[in-house]
């Protein structure tokens, strides 16, 4: 895990490719020190809006038992595709957040994640009640979540001055009616969302803090930038400072 999350930045690649690479390295790091915390056999995971197994097939090469629930039939298909490649069984089901309390027994899973998701649910409170319906006690809950002061960052750095106020002003943190986002989250709010609905944050990371205010200009010819990048976004990731500003949060909970 530790390769696939740190070796893929080479500077030739190009930003977002290393910017992936940082957001990779920094979520991974998280979730092995989450593993080794919760248990040595096979844990039962759940991957709620799972996608195309971005996370769901790299744990189930560790040997976890992984369901990924996802709304999309052709993320579910993708996902199919990627296990078989990989050689690794992921379950994939039809479903959303809310179905969560039908698919699985109460307090079944060791771990659920919950990655770029809470952004898209109609409510956030309310999927979070479902994803801790199903969480042991002493299981954990992994939400990274977009970051609203980096979106009026990122606007101001883009000239959309106005825009980056809007965004601040804004319950769900978008920039106005164009905005591809359907919501972001402050630190406060996601943190005060978890609380909310039973869980017990034990660490905030900083995803991107750097990777996406880098100038284009500082990759031409520098083949190092990239693990640079990675190594600067592994160091700064639990900055008390730094996180306030990263592209995205990623939040380990426990449910007691
Ligand atoms: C930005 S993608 C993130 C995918 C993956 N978790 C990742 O981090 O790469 C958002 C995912 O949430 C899924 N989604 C949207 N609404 C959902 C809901 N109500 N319940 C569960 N998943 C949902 C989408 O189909 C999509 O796969």
């Amino acid at each position: 895990m530790t390769d696939k999350a740190g070796t893929t930045a080479g500077g030739t690649t190009g930003p977002a490719r290393a910017a992936n690479a940082a957001r990779t390295a920094v979520v991974w790091e998280a979730l092995q020190e989450l593993l080794s915390h919760l248990g040595d056999g096979p844990l039962e995971i759940v991957d709620a809006g799972g996608g195309t197994g971005g996370a769901a097939v790299p744990l189930a090469e560790l040997g976890h038992r992984v369901t990924v629930v996802e709304p999309s039939p052709d993320s579910l298909a993708a996902l199919e595709r990627r296990a078989a490649e990989s050689g690794v069984v992921v379950r994939g089901v039809q479903g959303e957040t809310r179905d969560l309390g039908t698919l699985f027994d109460k307090s079944s899973a060791d771990l659920v994640l919950v990655h770029n998701v809470l952004e898209y649910v109609d409510d956030p409170a309310a999927a979070l009640q479902d994803v801790v319906g199903i969480t042991r006690s002493g299981g954990a809950v992994s939400v990274l979540a977009t970051n609203a002061v980096a979106g009026a960052l990122h606007r101001v750095l883009a000239g959309q001055v106005a825009e980056a106020q809007h965004l601040l002003e804004d319950p769900d943190g978008r920039w106005g009616d164009n905005d591809p986002m359907p919501r972001r989250f402050t630190r406060g709010r996601l943190q005060q969302l978890l609380t909310d609905s039973g869980l017990a944050p034990t660490s905030v990371r900083g995803v991107r803090v750097f990777a996406d205010v880098l100038p284009g200009q500082a990759w031409e010819g520098d083949a190092q930038t990239g693990q640079n990048l990675v190594d600067l976004e592994r160091a700064v990731a639990q900055h008390p400072e730094m996180v306030g500003i990263a592209t995205q949060l990623h939040v380990v909970a426990t449910r007691d």
